[in-house]
C-alpha cells in the first residue's frame, strides 16, 4: 500500500513521513525542493531506518507527475505541496495561484485518470479570515484575506465540486491551526529561508543569537495581555492527524473538513514565557506596530476531528517549545548544518 506525499520533503511532510513509515506504510515523496532540502528526507530515512522513494518533480510538470502514477501503485495521496508565505503571495499572486491551484488541478486530473481517489489535503485556518467568534468550528464563516489564503479556499471548493459528480472520491480537508515544534530527535524541524515570518522560528533564532530581539506585533489587542492569541499545535500531533485522516479516506467515501488544533489559545507573551522556561534563554523583545492583516484571537474547536477521526492533540506548549528549541540548538543553520548522508533512492 503506497501513499504519495506531494511536498513530502517540507516541514509538515517530513514529520508525516516518519509517522507513516513507523506505522508500516510504504511512501513515495514528490517535491520540487523549492522550499525544502533532500537532507530532510535523508534524516527521515536515518531515523526510521527505512527507504523512501523520492521524485524531484514539480506538480506543474504533468508528464513527470503522470510517470509516478504509471510506475507505482498508489492507494492515496496526501497533498502538502504548495507555497505558503502570506507576504510573498501578496507580491506575486499569479505565481501563488498557478503553483497552488494549477498544481492541484493537474494532480486531481491524473489521480482521476489512474483511479486514485483518496486524498488528504493541507488547508489552513487562514480560510476563516477574521473570525466572528471563537472557538472556530468547521462551519464558521469562510473569508480568506490574502492570495495564499484564497488559494486554500479555492482548492477546498474545487475538491467539494470534484466530489459532486464523483461520489467515489474520498477526500479529507485538514485545516491546520499554527504548527510549531519539531521531531523529538532534534533532527527534523522547520527551516525557513531568510528571516522567519512566523513567531516560533523567530523566537528560536533569537534564542540561538542569530537575531537580536523579537518584535511583538502589537500589545493592544482585546486579549489576555494585549498580544495576539493563536492555537499552536505540535507538528508531531499534526502528523498523527494525517494518519487518522488517511484511515478515514481509506474506509469511507465523501468529502469532509476537519480543524486540526488543540482548542486552546496562547498569547505571544505566553509563548515567550513558556519558551524562556524550557530553554533557560532570555528572549528580549520590543512591542512594535500591529502587523497588517493580523487578527486578535484564533483557536479551533477540534471536537469534530476527535469524534470522527479519533484524533486529539496531546503535546502541550512546553513540549512544543522544548522541541523547537532542541531542533534550533542542534541545527543552528537548519538542514545546512546536518550531515549529508544518502539513504533515499
Ligand atoms: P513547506 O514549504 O515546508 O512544505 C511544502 C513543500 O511543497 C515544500 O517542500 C516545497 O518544496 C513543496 N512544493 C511547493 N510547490 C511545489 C510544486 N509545485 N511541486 C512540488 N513540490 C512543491 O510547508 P509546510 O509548512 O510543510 O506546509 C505544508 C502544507 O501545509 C502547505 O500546503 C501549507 O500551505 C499548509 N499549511 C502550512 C501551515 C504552516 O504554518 N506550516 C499552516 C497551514 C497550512
Ligand atoms: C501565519 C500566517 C497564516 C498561516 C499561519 C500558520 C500571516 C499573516 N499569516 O499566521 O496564513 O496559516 O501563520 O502558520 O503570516 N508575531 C509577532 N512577532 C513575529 C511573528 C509573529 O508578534 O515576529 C505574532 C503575530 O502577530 C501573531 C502570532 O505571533 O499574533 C503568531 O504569528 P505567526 O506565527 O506569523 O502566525 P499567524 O499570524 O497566526
Amino acid at each position: 500500500m503506497a501513499i504519495l506525499l506531494t511536498g513530502g520533503a517540507g516541514y509538515i511532510g517530513t514529520h508525516t513521513c516518519i509517522e507513516l513509515l513507523n506505522a508500516g506504510y510504504e511512501i513515495i515523496v514528490l517535491d520540487n525542493l523549492s522550499n525544502s532540502s533532500v537532507k530532510a528526507l535523508n534524516c527521515v530515512s536515518e531515523l526510521t531506518q527505512k527507504n523512501i522513494k523520492f521524485y524531484e518533480v514539480d506538480l506543474l510538470d504533468a508528464t513527470n507527475l503522470e510517470n509516478i502514477f504509471k510506475e507505482n501503485t498508489i492507494d492515496a495521496v496526501i497533498h502538502f505541496a504548495g507555497l505558503k508565505a502570506v507576504g510573498k503571495s501578496v507580491e506575486t499572486p499569479l505565481h501563488y495561484y498557478h503553483n497552488n491551484i494549477t498544481g492541484t488541478l493537474i494532480l486531481c486530473e491524473i489521480m482521476q485518470r489512474y483511479n486514485v481517489k483518496r486524498l488528504v489535503f493541507s488547508s489552513s485556518a487562514t480560510v476563516y479570515g477574521v473570525p466572528k467568534s471563537v472557538p472556530i468550528f468547521e462551519d464558521s464563516p469562510l473569508n480568506a484575506t490574502n492570495p495564499y489564503g484564497r488559494t486554500k479556499l479555492m482548492i477546498e471548493e474545487i475538491l467539494r465540486d470534484l466530489y459532486i459528480p464523483n461520489e467515489d472520491w474520498n477526500i479529507a480537508i485538514l485545516r491546520y491551526f499554527n504548527p510549531i515544534g519539531a521531531h523529538p530527535s532534534g533532527r527534523l524541524g522547520e527551516d525557513p529561508q531568510g528571516i522567519p515570518n512566523n513567531l516560533m522560528p523567530y523566537i528560536t533564532q533569537v534564542g540561538i543569537g542569530k537575531l537580536d530581539k523579537l518584535k511583538i506585533f502589537g500589545n493592544n489587542y482585546p486579549t489576555i495581555d494585549g498580544t495576539g492569541v493563536r492555537d499552536y499545535i505540535h507538528v508531531v500531533d499534526l502528523a498523527l492527524g494525517h494518519l487518522k485522516a488517511l484511515e478515514k479516506v481509506m474506509s469511507s467515501p465523501g468529502v469532509d473538513t476537519y480543524n486540526l488544533g488543540t482548542g486552546r489559545g496562547y498569547s505571544v507573551l505566553e509563548i515567550v514565557e513558556a519558551f524562556e522556561r524550557v530553554s533557560k534563554k532570555k528572549i528580549p523583545y520590543e512591542i512594535v506596530d500591529r502587523r497588517p492583516g493580523d487578527i486578535a484571537t484564533c483557536y479551533a474547536d477540534a471536537t469534530k476531528a476527535k469524534e470522527k477521526l479519533g484524533w486529539i492533540a496531546k503535546r502541550d506548549i512546553e513540549e512544543m517549545c522544548a522541541d523547537s528549541w532542541n531542533w534550533q540548538f542542534n541545527n543552528p543553520n537548519g538542514y545546512e548544518s546536518s550531515k549529508n548522508i544518502h539513504l533515499i533512492n
